[in-house]
């Protein structure tokens, strides 16, 4: 059989953003490439500990609770340590919001830079000790003008970030990022080392087949989740009814939405009256990706990247993905009104 000739072209990701930064005027620093990079590093080196994780004992519990009243998992405190201190060193970050840290970090002035990054540095770890797909999520904010940078910088709403992304550690670590001109997904080439670009200009399919909910639940959702989900579960004759996937990690649920469409929830609900899903870093930086991917990401009534927060761990619930099914669950949200 013909090999088709060795390509030396490779679009490394840290080469993709620094290109269209070029390309749209906006690299007079760099810094947004450089953060970015930092970035990167962070996921290759949690995707490799992830890999290692059964090996180097690393599954199972930390021993404490996080603000929200988790048990943390080993991986939640390792992989927020590896953000924390590739974030603090790159020396382009200001302030620092995780998942795991109570308060803001504020970065003290030796290492300070203009941006900030809200992230959830290992999202799914009710998965991690099954083997289960798990990821990092971010959200970048550049401060705003004349600030040091304090958490009046992240209390804004998701549509002011600068950049978002995730990485899912599966069967390959896929990074998925956006800067504000489209969505693009790179795969980490371990031979390299190197995140490749794999997946230019991701687009949403309009429509999907596939639904996305925690079930379990239904005993708490309100009048227009059930409604909805009981049309696609039970269309009209002639119709097919949507598929069921729930994986329970974010990173993964949203990334074959982003691929396939369909539509994925977490609502607000009975018991979850805030639903459960964070704002800063779970709800935005998955809104941003799926508005620039040409989908709708709503909380049934407003639009998630319009949200104001008022504190950095808030809740938000979450409808997103294709833009014909996101406009189905809104019409039963507005029969509702
Ligand atoms: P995290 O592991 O970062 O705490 O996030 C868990 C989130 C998210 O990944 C997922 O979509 C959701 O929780 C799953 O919740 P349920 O187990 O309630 O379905
Ligand atoms: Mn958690
Ligand atoms: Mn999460
Ligand atoms: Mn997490």
């Amino acid at each position: 059989l013909e090999q088709p000739p060795l390509s030396t072209e490779i679009l490394t990701l840290t080469r993709h953003v620094l290109s269209e930064q070029i390309r749209l005027g906006a690299a007079a620093t760099g810094d947004l490439t450089l953060l970015i990079n930092a970035i990167e590093f962070t996921s290759k080196f949690i995707a490799s500990n992830v890999r290692k994780a059964r090996l180097i004992n690393l599954v199972g519990l930390a021993g404490d609770t996080n603000v929200q009243g988790e048990e943390q998992k080993k991986l939640d405190v390792l992989s927020n340590d590896i953000m924390v201190n590739s974030l603090r060193a790159s020396r382009k970050t200001a302030v620092l919001i995780s998942e795991e840290l109570e308060e803001a970090i504020i970065i003290e002035d030796e290492y300070k830079g203009k941006y900030c990054v809200v992230f959830d540095p290992l999202d799914g770890s009710s998965n991690i000790d099954a083997g289960v797909n798990v990821g990092t999520i971010f959200g970048i904010y550049q401060i705003r003008p004349g600030s040091q940078g304090t958490i009046a910088d992240v209390l804004r709403p998701g549509s002011e970030m600068v950049a978002a992304g995730y990485t899912m550690y599966g069967s390959s670590a896929n990074l998925v990022l956006s800067t504000g001109h489209g969505v693009n997904g790179y795969t980490l080439d371990p031979s390299l080392g190197e995140f490749v670009l794999t997946h230019p200009d991701i687009k949403i399919p309009p429509r999907g087949k596939i639904y996305s909910f925690n079930e379990g639940n239904s005993l708490h959702f309100h009048p227009p989740t059930v409604n909805y989900l009981n049309s696609i579960k039970f269309p009209p004759s002639g119709k097919s009814p949507y598929s069921a996937r729930y994986i329970g990690s974010m990173v993964a649920d949203v990334h074959r939405t982003l691929l396939y469409g369909g539509i994925f929830g977490y609502p607000v609900d009975k018991k979850s009256k805030s639903g459960k899903l964070r704002l800063l870093y779970e709800a935005f930086p998955m809104a941003f990706l799926t508005e620039q991917a040409g989908g709708i990401a709503t909380t049934g009534t407003k639009r998630i990247l319009d949200i104001v927060p008022k504190t950095i761990h808030e809740r938000s619930g979450v409808y997103l993905g294709s833009k014909d099914d996101v406009l189905d669950v809104i019409k039963f949200y507005e029969a509702e009104a």
